[in-house]
This record gives structure tokens, C-alpha cells and sequence, in this order.
């Protein structure tokens, strides 16, 4: 017979546990007496199954749901004292958390049977939960999708190579992911990660924070400064948004990728510095150096290991695993009677389009996870249709993509009183990427 293991919380000890539940043939029992105890021993090693000995007299009540709620991949049996059940909240926190429960004194048969059955059940559990993490190995980057898988194995190709990266993607679909997987997995990956996104910086500060300046260089520039490059030096700078990045700059950028060394603003010496330049970008570079937007030689620095990450809607095998580990990830926040997510909508979010890829997925996740009512988590907490009526398609799939798009963002921001914060938040994008698309539809806020 395999040796099934339970931790068991007993205020008492041992010795209570043994006089409560008698023995637990076939059992590996851990007896800790407090919940800190189980936390402790819960971080380290995994429990399918546990046991919790209730004092009797409502003591600890407070801390249970809390730990329960952060220990939930644990299937948790209770045992209490009869006439504590008449409490309204302790029913209600059985009902939601426990798996079972027994009342003094314990009937040792029905307890061994219901320990069983919890077993079985977390066993079942934790074959799916690893079968779905075949294939992510030690990455960051979550999927099991082909697409995802040849991402990981591209990335761990170019990771190797000392070169610039460019990173293409649409909003929210694991661009910064990516450029730090591509750090982490590199020589560099004991140096610094520094990031800065150019659409955020106002242009006439972004020169001295890339590249500093010196006491003296312009009004305020009262000490010498170093800039993120410099910063950088023996590990990465990811430059997000590169495609925002001012004329002028584009050329000191250019400079140091083939001199490898900067000036300060307001500096006549060089300055050797030994960053590896990893850059992203949701527009379409080719397309701005078509319009003059963006430097030729630049863009061929730069793209010299291209990475595009797949938007969610092309890999959307990757759903139920990523709505898996966001659901562990935000668990402690769910509303306490919340098991998981309904096949009806895992099915629901297969058939929508993820305008806003990962990130839109995690919004979604989380605000059906705090909303939620029932145990399983319904289509209508996602926001999304049940069955999406059959549309003719009148014009080109490319064509139905934007009109969608352009309606979506308009009833957001119709929602929200055009609240831009509020309409990003509910579209799960950026504010910078919803002033970008509302440009795109020409939409005036
Ligand atoms: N494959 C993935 N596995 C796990 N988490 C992911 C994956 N892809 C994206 N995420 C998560 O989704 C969120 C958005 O990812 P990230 O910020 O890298 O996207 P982005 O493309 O840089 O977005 P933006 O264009 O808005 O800057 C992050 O919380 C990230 O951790
Ligand atoms: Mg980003």
C-alpha cells in the first residue's frame, strides 16, 4: 500500500490528534500544533491532505479562513465540537473551505473514509496541475503551445549570443517577458535588468536618463549623473516602446551600438559601457522607417535576433494552464467559496479574441475571482458572451478585427464616462496603448 501523507493541526499535540482520530493505518501523519507551524511546513513540501483539530472553543477562528484561503490546494478536513456548528460563521467557512467535516466524538471509520477520498481527490489534482506544467521546465514564460514552446526554445538560442534583440508583440502578450527571459537566460543574467520605456519618458528627459549628464549640462543638473546605460553595464537594458524614441536619440543610440561607448550630456569624454541592448515594440518598425518615422540603420542594428511573441488568440491551448496558475496566483483574493473556472467559460474565453492578450486574461481572472458568486467561476463573471451568435462575415477577418476593436474601445470609454484609467483598466491595456489605439480609430477622448 502506498504511504499517503497528511499534516494535521492539533492545538494539543500528538497525543490529542491520536485520542481524537485513533490510528491512521496506511498514513504518514505530521502533527503541528498551530498554524504557523502548518505554514511553515507548507512551504516547504507539499500536503495533498489535511487534517484540522478545531479547539473547541473558537480561539483561533480569526487566522483559519485566512490560512485556509492561502492553503487551498490542500484538501482540508475538519473535525469540531457539535454545538459549535449552530455559529453562522464557522458553517458558512466549512461550507467554503472544508472537504469534509466530523463532529466529537469522531467516528475513526467515517474519518479514515473521507481522509481517503480527499487523497484521491488532491491526487487527481496535482496529475492534471503537472501534466499542464510539461513543457514550461524552469521559464518564466508560461504555455504549452507550440507556439510558446518554439518561443522558449528561440529565446534560449539567442539568450546565448551576445547581439541586440528586438522584441515584437502586441500590447500585453509577454514582450517584457520575453526581453527578461532573454536576460535571465544569458551570461549576463548575475548583472543588472534595467528597464525603461520610451513612450513614457518625456523626450527632453529621456537623453540624460539613458545616457546621464555632467554637473553643469542644464539648469538643475547641479551633480554629475549616471544614466540607465551606464547603469546597465554588465548586464541588459531593455528599451520598451523603442519605436517612440526621438529622432535625435535614435542617432546617440546608434552610436553606442556600434562604438559601445556614450557620452554624458553636457560631456566631452567617453565613457566605455558594456550593456546588452534588448528592445520591444508593438508598432510595425519596417513600416516607420517607411514613413521616416525611424532610422534604417537602426532598425538593422536592432533586429539582428528578432523575436515576435504570439498573441494569446493564436495559441489558445495555453488558456487553461494560464488561467490555472493565474487562479493560484491571486487565490488569497477570491471570494471564499470559489473552487475554479466553469468549462462553460474556459469554453467562452476559447471563442473571444484577447484584444489584450496575457494581461487582459489576468484582469479578467482577477476581477471574476473577487466577483464571483457561485464556486465555479460562470462566463458572465469574465464579461464574456456565453455562446457568441454566428455572425456573416461580410468583410475580411483583418477588416472584422478593427470594427471590433473600434466598438469595444468606444463602449468602454462610453462606460466609463471616458474615464481613460478606468477604460484601459477594464480593456486590460495600458493607458499608453489606449491613447494609441483611441489615435489609431480616430476616437477624440
Ligand atoms: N506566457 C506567459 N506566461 C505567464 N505570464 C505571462 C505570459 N505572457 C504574459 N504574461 C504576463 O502578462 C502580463 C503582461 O506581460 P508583459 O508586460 O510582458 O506584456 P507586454 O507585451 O510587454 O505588454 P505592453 O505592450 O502593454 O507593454 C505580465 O503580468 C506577464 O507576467
Ligand atoms: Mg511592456
Amino acid at each position: 500500500m502506498s504511504v499517503k501523507r497528511l499534516l494535521c493541526i492539533s492545538s494539543e499535540g500528538s497525543a490529542q490528534a491520536r485520542a481524537c482520530c485513533g490510528e491512521l493505518p496506511g498514513w504518514d501523519v505530521c502533527v503541528v500544533d498551530s498554524m504557523t507551524a502548518a505554514r511553515k511546513v507548507l512551504a516547504q513540501q507539499h500536503y495533498g491532505v489535511g487534517l484540522l483539530l478545531d479547539r473547541g472553543d473558537g480561539s483561533g477562528d480569526d487566522g483559519i479562513e485566512r490560512f485556509l484561503n492561502q492553503h487551498h490546494e490542500t484538501r482540508w478536513v475538519g473535525v469540531f465540537d457539535a454545538q459549535r456548528l449552530d455559529q453562522p460563521a464557522l458553517r458558512e467557512l466549512i461550507a467554503a473551505h472544508l472537504f469534509d467535516f466530523h463532529t466529537r466524538p469522531v467516528d475513526a471509520l467515517r474519518l479514515q473514509h473521507s481522509l481517503g477520498h480527499a487523497h484521491g481527490m488532491a491526487t487527481l489534482a496535482k496529475n492534471k496541475a503537472q501534466q499542464r506544467r510539461i513543457g514550461s521546465q524552469s521559464s518564466h514564460i508560461d504555455g504549452v503551445s507550440d507556439a510558446i514552446v518554439r518561443l522558449r526554445a528561440h529565446i534560449d538560442k539567442i539568450a546565448a549570443v551576445d547581439a541586440p534583440v528586438l522584441v515584437c508583440g502586441e500590447s500585453g502578450s509577454g514582450k517584457e517577458l520575453a526581453a527578461q527571459e532573454v536576460h535571465r537566460r544569458s551570461q549576463r543574467a548575475s548583472g543588472p535588468f534595467i528597464a525603461i520605456n520610451c513612450a513614457a519618458v518625456a523626450p527632453a528627459l529621456i537623453h540624460s536618463e539613458l545616457f546621464g549628464h555632467e554637473r553643469g549640462a542644464f539648469t538643475g543638473a547641479t551633480r554629475d549623473k549616471q544614466g540607465l546605460l551606464e547603469a546597465a553595464s554588465g548586464g541588459s537594458i531593455f528599451l520598451d516602446e523603442i519605436g517612440d524614441l526621438p529622432l535625435d536619440l535614435q542617432a546617440s543610440l546608434l552610436r553606442f551600438l556600434q562604438e559601445r561607448v556614450i557620452y554624458r550630456v553636457g560631456g566631452t569624454r567617453t565613457i566605455a559601457v558594456d550593456a546588452r541592448v534588448i528592445t520591444a515594440t508593438h508598432v510595425n518598425l519596417p513600416q516607420a522607417v517607411a514613413e521616416g518615422r525611424f532610422r534604417e540603420d537602426l532598425y538593422y542594428r536592432l533586429s539582428v535576433f528578432p523575436i515576435r511573441v504570439p498573441a494569446l488568440r493564436e495559441r489558445k491551448e495555453d488558456l487553461p494552464l494560464l488561467t490555472d496558475l493565474i487562479f493560484n496566483r491571486y487565490a488569497e483574493e477570491r471570494s471564499p467559496q470559489l473552487k475554479g473556472i466553469s468549462r462553460e467559460a474556459l469554453q467562452a474565453m476559447a471563442r473571444y479574441d484577447w484584444p489584450g492578450n496575457v494581461r487582459e486574461l489576468i484582469n479578467r481572472m482577477r476581477r471574476a475571482m473577487v466577483l464571483a458568486e457561485h464556486r465555479l467561476i460562470t462566463p458572465a463573471d469574465l464579461d464574456l458572451p456565453t455562446a457568441g451568435p454566428i455572425c456573416p462575415v461580410k468583410e475580411g477577418l483583418g477588416s472584422s478585427r478593427l470594427s471590433a476593436e473600434k466598438v469595444a474601445i468606444g463602449e468602454s470609454l462610453a462606460r466609463s464616462g471616458n474615464n481613460i484609467s478606468q477604460a484601459a483598466r477594464e480593456l486590460g491595456v495600458s493607458r499608453m496603448t489606449l491613447y494609441r489605439l483611441m489615435a489609431k480609430h480616430s476616437i477624440s477622448p
